[in-house]
C-alpha cells in the first residue's frame, strides 16, 4: 500500500513501522462519517471555486456508492491503507483518477479525523443516552411496583432509617439523569467544526466554513486552528461521561449483589439472570451485576489513558493523538452492554416484601424515638443522650424498643407517654419525613411523577 505521503520520501516505509502506525483496523468504525465529511468538504469546494459542480457532482455521486458498498457489506471497508482516510480517498481516486485527486485540496486529515470523532460522538451519544434512559424507565418500574413497601435504608452499610422502597429505586434514577445530561454536555463539546484549521494553521482556499459546519449539522465552527488540529477534550468528556455512569451502574450492581444475596434477600433476581456454579448445586451467583461492576474499571482506565495521552502534547497535531479512538469505542461498547444488562436485571427483580419491611424496623427507629422527644421540648443532643442509653441497653439484651414497658420508657425519660408505643414504627417514621427530597410518601410519588415525565419526554 503506498501511503498519502510516499512521494516525500526515497524508500517504501518499513513494513512493521507502517503496520506499527496504521489506525484503519480500528479507525474503520469512522468510516460512514468520513464519507459524510468528505461529501460536505466536496461541496464546500465547488462554492469555494475549488471543483467545478461537476467535478464536485461526480465525487459526491462515488462517495455516496462507496457509502452503500460499506452500509450493505462492512467486509468492504478493509484494506492495507493507513487509515480510513486514506482508503477513502483511494477508492474516490481508483473511481475518479485525477478529479478524486483534487478532494483532499486544501484539507488535512489532522481536522479530518477531528470532525469524523466529532460526527461519530453526535450521532452515538443520543442513543446511549436512550439506553441510560431505559435503566431510568425500570427503576421507575419498580419505583411504582413497590408501593408502600419499606426497606432500611443504608449509612456505613449498617441499617439506619426505614424509607420505602421506591425511595431506593429512584435513588438510583437521580445519578443516571445527571449521567444523561452530562452526555449532552459532551455532545454539545463535540459540535464544533474543525474542518478550515487545515494541517494546523487555517486553509488556504475561501471556504464558507459557517456554511459547511450548517451541513453537517455543526452548531459552530471552532475558534483556533492549533488548538483544533490537537483538541481531544470533547473525547475526554465523553469519556468522562462514560466513567461516571459506569461508576453509577456499578454502584447500583453493589446493591443488588448484597440485597439479593442470602444475607438480605430484600429482591430476587431471576433465575434468567443468575448463574450456577460447577461445582456447588446450591449457587445463584449474579455474574451479570459483577460484570457490570468489574466493567467500570474498564471505563476509568479509557479515561485516565487518554488525558495521559493528552496531558505532554506540544501544540498542533500529534500522532499520540492517534491512541484517543479505541477508548472511545471501547467505553461506548461496555456502556452499551452494561446498560442492556443492568436494565434487564432491574425489570426482571421481585420484591420479598416481608424480608426487607422486618429489616426496616427495630433499633434503627433510635432518630424517631429521639425526635419524639424533641417534640416534647427535649433538646436534640440530651434527647440523643437518652435514646443511646436506651439503645445500649436494649442492645445488650438482644431487645427493641417494642418491647419496652412504659415503666422502662419512663426510667430512660420521664417525656415519654403512652402514644410512644404507636409513634416508633417504621412506617410512621416514614410519614413523619417533611422535605421535598425525603422519603414522605407524598414527596416520592411527586419524585416519581416528575421522574416519570422525564422519562415520557426523553424515551416518549
Ligand atoms: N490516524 C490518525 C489519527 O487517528 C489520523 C490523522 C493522521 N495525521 C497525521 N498527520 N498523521 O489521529
Amino acid at each position: 500500500m503506498t501511503p498519502l505521503w510516499s512521494g516525500r520520501f526515497d524508500t517504501a516505509p518499513d513494513a512493521a513501522a507502517f503496520e506499527f502506525g496504521a489506525s484503519f483496523q480500528f479507525d474503520r468504525r469512522l468510516f460512514e462519517d468520513d464519507v459524510t465529511g468528505s461529501v460536505a468538504w466536496a461541496r464546500a469546494l465547488a462554492t469555494a471555486g475549488v471543483l467545478s459542480r461537476d467535478e464536485a457532482r461526480q465525487i459526491e455521486q462515488a462517495l455516496t456508492e462507496i457509502l452503500e458498498r460499506g452500509r450493505s457489506d462492512p467486509s468492504f471497508v478493509d484494506g492495507s491503507d493507513e487509515d480510513v482516510h486514506s482508503f477513502v480517498e483511494r477508492l474516490v481516486v481508483e473511481r475518479l483518477g485525477d478529479i478524486g485527486r483534487r478532494l483532499h485540496t486544501g484539507r488535512s486529515r489532522n481536522e479530518q479525523v477531528s470532525v469524523d470523532l466529532r460526527l461519530y460522538l453526535m450521532r452515538r451519544i443520543p442513543p446511549l443516552q436512550r439506553d441510560i434512559a431505559r435503566v431510568a424507565a425500570a427503576l421507575a418500574a419498580q419505583a411504582s411496583l413497590s408501593g408502600d413497601a419499606l426497606m432500611p435504608a443504608f449509612t456505613h452499610f449498617r441499617p439506619a432509617q426505614p424509607v420505602l422502597v421506591a425511595h431506593f429505586f429512584l435513588a438510583h434514577v437521580a445519578p443516571l439523569r445527571r449521567d444523561h445530561e452530562r452526555l449532552a454536555a459532551a455532545r454539545a463539546e463535540a459540535d464544533a467544526l474543525p474542518l478550515g484549521s487545515g494541517a494546523v494553521a487555517g486553509t488556504s482556499y475561501p471556504i464558507d466554513v459557517e456554511a459547511l459546519a450548517r451541513h453537517l449539522g455543526f452548531s459552530r465552527v471552532v475558534a483556533n486552528s492549533i488548538d483544533a488540529s490537537s483538541d481531544r477534550d470533547f473525547a475526554a468528556s465523553f469519556l468522562y461521561a462514560c466513567a461516571i455512569t459506569m461508576v453509577h451502574l456499578s454502584r447500583l450492581a453493589e446493591d443488588l449483589i448484597i440485597l439479593c444475596g442470602d444475607e438480605y434477600r430484600f429482591f430476587e433476581l431471576s433465575d434468567a439472570l443468575s448463574t450456577g456454579s460447577s461445582m456447588m448445586p446450591q449457587k445463584k451467583n449474579p455474574d451479570p451485576l459483577e460484570l457490570v461492576r468489574g466493567k467500570s474499571g474498564r471505563a476509568i482506565g479509557h479515561l485516565i489513558a487518554l488525558l495521559t495521552t493528552m496531558k505532554g502534547l506540544p501544540s498542533g497535531y500529534n500522532k499520540d493523538l492517534q491512541e484517543d479512538k479505541q477508548g472511545v469505542f471501547d467505553a461506548e461498547d461496555t456502556l452499551a452492554g452494561c446498560v442492556a444488562v443492568v436494565r434487564s436485571v432491574v425489570g426482571s427483580l421481585t420484591l420479598n416484601r416481608d424480608r426487607a419491611e422486618s429489616a426496616a424496623s427495630g433499633l434503627l427507629l433510635a432518630t424517631d424515638v429521639a425526635d419524639y422527644l424533641v417534640g416534647r421540648g427535649v433538646p436534640f443532643r440530651r434527647a440523643h443522650e437518652v435514646v443511646g442509653g436506651l439503645v445500649r441497653k436494649l442492645a445488650a439484651e438482644s431487645r427493641d424498643f417494642g418491647s419496652l414497658s412504659l415503666d422502662e420508657w419512663h426510667a430512660a425519660s420521664d417525656r415519654f407517654d403512652t402514644d410512644i408505643v404507636s409513634r416508633v414504627t417504621a412506617r410512621v417514621s416514614v410519614g413523619a419525613k417533611r422535605t421535598p427530597q425525603s422519603t414522605a410518601p407524598a414527596a416520592v410519588e411527586a419524585r416519581l411523577a416528575e421522574v416519570r415525565q422525564w422519562l415520557a419526554g426523553v424515551v416518549g
